[in-house]
């Protein structure tokens, strides 16, 4: 292929916005003309990466990274030069010239794609006349724009009526090999002297389109009953499976702008979401969702959710997506996962609930680090050190397939916290070196609270509050309303002793330790504040214990939040949500979220 041409680059720059290009992958906030964030290329807390929409550039004045929109796609998304050129082209609806015009390996494969699209054609015909095979697309509930919209076709119960009708030459038959159309046969096995037989037959036919439209494979079911239910296109010069994802195509013609895309298993699945109007749902072809897919997917939206049935094999799918998602997590990039209740797949609930709650149902779906957390905590006892040592033990080699950055940080922070450990503590153990002295320099400064309570930052959060209030009782007045009420549905153990310690200590302030055990002595926990009070030293001063004792307060309260969260989704599972459990679903959902990015 040629060069592209100077002035079209430079079109591409001066019309491309780079606010929108950036902003679907990083969070931005608007900062007078410009647009600041955390830097996605480095580990920070505070934004030091800033976007000019009317230099059209970026800089990082942390660890200097710059350039033009071009520039991002490539570092951040790990794009060649003419890949980001054409992404680019395509959200500007713009064609890539080549100096020289078009040449090389490309040409060859033109007759296969216009193969391709007549055979495409000859199936499509082919459904206008059968009986049998309207009959069961109307069975399946397919409309005829939606046939229209996919393509959808009919590959007639024949073993050579593509062979006879396009293979008419040696290289036409070479042709349909080529493309996986046609299959051939065995030595000594020719037939009625054909030496080839058709690959479809009878079944409904799914024309696979790139990115372009041009059909590039078929995905075809059989008409009842069967096997295989479903037979692909093999692997060819036009169709990488691994690359592409059914209805991507028709989701971007459908959609001038898309937030978010929805992946699902099955074909007729995606066909139904798109007919009831989730008009951005695309499928997997029977293969597991690659990082490829991901990257692909996130070039085009900052989110996307997994649509798994609720039954042994969606879950099994699920875990597999998670841990080909995980290279591909990084701040600014959304994964979640809705698991469906059990019997269902997309498409049977689409049609039997329609768009407006199955919509809702993707408002629920889990964060990939809160399922992640879920799975793992199924296998492990948590309230022992054993069980809690076997969680860390499964949670390592996931968390490092997590590309270094924001993301795997506020993964770590949640692991940690499960664990027992503090994130640095972790960190050390899981990444050796990593987390070593010398880099902390080049961090910016930690809460000094954290640090300077050595001797007290283990145990659960619960034992770090009530710690703290044992050595500083005062500071239980500066506990807010909202705190307090926070963890008033924490099930962690001794969440009731810390109640209890705060709601007394909030009454009738205390000023020094005996107070409070002595207050406590005939009272159930009155043994375990006296041990504590020996044995664990605080390092810190009233304040810094006040901050510690609030955040940890703030964490317990964001854990219960999380548990009630995950009794939702689970509920959601086998029953509709009612209205208010729906919304108590929301609320809690944006509390989370609105969380998460602050602390990032
Ligand atoms: P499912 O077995 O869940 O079928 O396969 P489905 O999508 O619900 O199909 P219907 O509703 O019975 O028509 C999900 C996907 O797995 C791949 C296909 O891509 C299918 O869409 N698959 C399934 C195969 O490749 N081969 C098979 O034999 C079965
Ligand atoms: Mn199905």
């Amino acid at each position: 292929m040629g060069r592209i041409p100077q002035h079209f680059i430079d079109e591409l720059i001066a019309r491309a916005d780079i606010v929108e290009i950036i902003g679907g992958r990083v969070q931005l906030k608007k900062a007078g003309r410009e647009y600041k964030a955390c830097c996605p290329f480095h580990n920070e807390k505070t934004p030091s990466f800033w976007v000019s929409p009317d230099k059209q550039f970026y800089h990082c004045f942390g660890c200097g990274k710059h350039g033009t929109v071009l520039g991002f796609l490539m570092d951040h998304d790990h794009m060649a030069f003419p890949e980001a050129v054409e992404e680019l082209a395509t959200r500007l609806g713009l064609e890539v010239p080549h100096e020289g015009g078009d040449a090389g390996p490309k040409r060859a494969e033109e007759p296969l794609y216009d193969l391709m699209k007549q055979v495409a054609q000859h199936f499509v015909e082919n459904l206008a006349r059968d009986a049998r095979a309207k009959d069961y697309v109307a069975r399946r509930g397919l409309t005829r724009e939606t046939l229209e919209r996919f393509q959808i076709g009919y590959a007639s119960n024949s073993w050579n009526e593509v062979l006879r009708r396009f293979g008419g030459s040696e290289a036409a038959r070479k042709a349909l090999t080529d493309t996986g159309l046609i299959i051939e046969r065995e030595r000594g096995q020719v037939r009625d002297g054909e030496r080839h037989y058709d690959r479809f037959r009878d079944r409904l036919m799914f024309p696979i389109r790139d990115s372009r439209g041009r059909v590039i494979a078929f995905g075809g079911r059989i008409i009842d009953q069967g096997e295989p239910k479903y037979l692909n296109s093999p692997e060819t010069v036009l169709f990488h499976k691994g690359r592409e994802l059914y209805g991507l195509f028709e989701t971007r013609r459908a959609r001038t702008s898309l937030t978010r895309l929805l992946i699902v298993e099955g074909y007729m699945d995606a066909v139904r979401l798109h007919q009831s109007g989730i008009d951005y749902a695309v499928a997997t072809l029977g293969t597991a969702t690659t990082p490829e897919h991901l990257r692909r997917l996130f070039r085009l939206v900052p989110s996307i959710v997994f649509a798994f049935d609720g039954d042994r094999a969606g879950r099994a799918a699920a875990w597999r997506a998670l841990q080909q998602a995980l290279p591909e997590a990084r701040e600014g990039r959304e994964i979640r996962f809705l698991f469906l209740p059990d019997g269902h797949d997309p498409d049977s609930l689409v049609g039997e609930e329609g768009r407006e709650a199955f919509e809702a149902r993707l408002t629920t779906a889990l964060p990939l680090s809160e399922y992640l957390v879920r799975e793992l905590t199924r296998e492990a006892e948590l309230s022992h050190a054993d069980g809690r040592a076997r969680f860390a033990e499964a949670a390592r080699p996931l968390f490092l397939k997590i590309p270094e950055g924001v993301y795997r940080e506020l993964l770590l922070e949640r692991l940690a916290e499960v664990v027992g450990l503090s994130p640095e503590r972790l960190g050390q153990l899981w990444v050796p070196g990593a987390a070593a002295p010398a880099p902390e320099s080049a961090l910016p400064p930690r809460r000094p609270a954290a640090r300077a309570s050595v001797g007290s930052g283990r145990g659960s959060l619960v034992r770090q509050a009530i710690v703290r209030l044992v050595h500083f009782p005062q500071i239980a007045v500066e506990v807010s309303e909202g705190e307090r009420e926070g963890i008033e549905a924490s099930e962690e153990p001794g969440a009731a002793l810390l109640r209890e310690l705060l709601d007394d200590l909030r009454l009738h302030p205390a000023h020094v330790p005996a107070q409070v055990v002595q207050r406590f002595a005939d009272r159930e926990g009155g043994d375990a504040l006296q041990k504590l009070l020996e044995r664990e030293e605080v390092l810190t001063d009233a304040p810094g214990a006040a901050g510690e004792l609030r955040g940890a307060l703030l964490k317990l309260a964001e854990q219960a939040a999380g548990r009630r969260l995950e009794a939702l989704e689970a509920k959601s599972r086998s029953a509709a949500l009612s209205g208010s459990e729906l919304e108590e679903f929301q609320r809690l959902m944006s509390k989370l979220r609105t969380r998460n990015a602050r602390s990032g």
